[in-house]
Parts: structure tokens; sequence; C-alpha cells
């Protein structure tokens, strides 16, 4: 068997999404393995699930850094002593930086419950039923500097309802999100072991 990949998920808050690609290891359905959890929120729910699991947990609370850079950097320090294919933004609720875009170039990955470009940014599923939309879906992206904007390596859609609320609308774009940030790990997977990811 070839060696899984080696996954960093960075999080914020409740990591279902953390929580979806733990599953899919423990099935057996992806071959990777998590080799640290980061979080910008001490007591987050991703976070504590990450803990009792026995993970590597990189927990560093940006407020109490000068800036962003001094922040990222005191991360950096913490990831270059451990083996990373894949950095997985899961919720992770900040901007990324130069310092770790630049560290991974290429190698970080992010979801969003939007058919993006449609709907960058915060509340975007509320952005899109106020915006009448019939359709979204969720996202994975190449993360680059702007935000949300970076190559979109796979999307899956969903239907909007005249009665869905943000919550019913979520919802169900989270059901999909599960399968997809996986299944998206797979595909890269298959694409670095054939040589066309670096
Ligand atoms: C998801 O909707 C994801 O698309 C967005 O933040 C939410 C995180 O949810 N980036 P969870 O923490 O994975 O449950």
């Amino acid at each position: 068997m070839t060696a899984p990949i080696k996954l960093v998920i960075f999080l914020s808050g409740r990591g279902s999404n953390f929580q979806a690609i733990f599953e899919s290891i423990q099935k057996k359905k992806l071959n990777a393995e998590i080799v640290a959890v980061v979080s910008d929120k001490p007591h987050s729910k991703g976070v504590e699930f990450a803990r009792e699991q026995g993970l590597n947990t990189i927990v560093r609370v940006p407020n109490t850094f000068p800036d962003l850079a001094a922040f990222e950097s005191d991360l950096l320090a913490q990831l270059k002593l451990i083996q990373i294919d894949l950095v997985v933004l899961a919720g992770y609720m900040r901007i990324v930086g130069p310092v770790l875009l630049q560290a991974f170039r290429g190698k970080i990955i992010n979801i969003h419950p939007s058919l993006l470009p449609k709907y960058k940014g915060l509340h975007a599923q509320k952005q899109a039923i106020e915006d009448g939309a019939t359709e979204s879906g969720c996202t994975v992206h190449f993360v680059v500097e702007s935000l949300d904007g970076g190559p979109i390596i796979a999307q899956v859609s969903v239907p909007v309802f005249s009665d869905d609320t943000e919550e019913t609308l979520s919802n169900r774009i989270l059901k999909e999100e599960h399968q997809l940030l996986p299944e998206t790990i797979r595909q890269i997977q298959n694409q670095m072991r054939n040589g066309e990811v670096k």
C-alpha cells in the first residue's frame, strides 16, 4: 500500500468537516494521516475532538502575537517539525497570510459553502438566500492571497428552495461538504502520486 497523505487541518469552530475527514480515514475510504490539528480557538469543539482522539493539536491565539506575520511564523516553526503533504482549511475563520502561503505554496486547500466565485466571504449561505439564488453548493479550492479566490478544484451544487432559511440551506450544503472534502483530498492524493501536483 502506498504511504498515507499527511494532512494538517486548520479549524476555528465545530469541526464537522474535520470529523468527516477523520471518519473517512477510520473507515479506510481515505488513505491519510492527520499529523496535526491547528486551531486559533483553544476551546473550539473541533480541537477538543482532536484532543480526545489523541491527535497532535497546535493552538495559537492570534491576539497574543504582535501581528499576523509573528503569529504565522510561530505556527510555522511548529509545523516545520513535521512532514506535511497538504494543509486543509476546514472552517478556519482567518485569512492565511504571506508567511504560511509561501511556506505551503499550492498545498493549502479550503472548503467554502457556496459555488465560488459566487458569495465569497462570511455568511455565504445567507448571501445566496438574499440574492434569490435557486442553486448554491460548496467548493474546494486552492488558497491564494485573495479571499476565497484561488483555483477551484471541485464543486457540488444543491437546490435553494423558496422557504429556505440560512440554517436549512447551511445544513443541506454541509451534508455535501462532508462528502466533497475527503473525496477531493483523495483526488489530490492521486494527482500527487501521478506527479501532476508537486
Ligand atoms: C463550513 O460551512 C465550511 O464550508 C466553512 O466553515 C464551515 C465550517 O464548519 N468554511 P465545520 O467547523 O467544519 O463544522
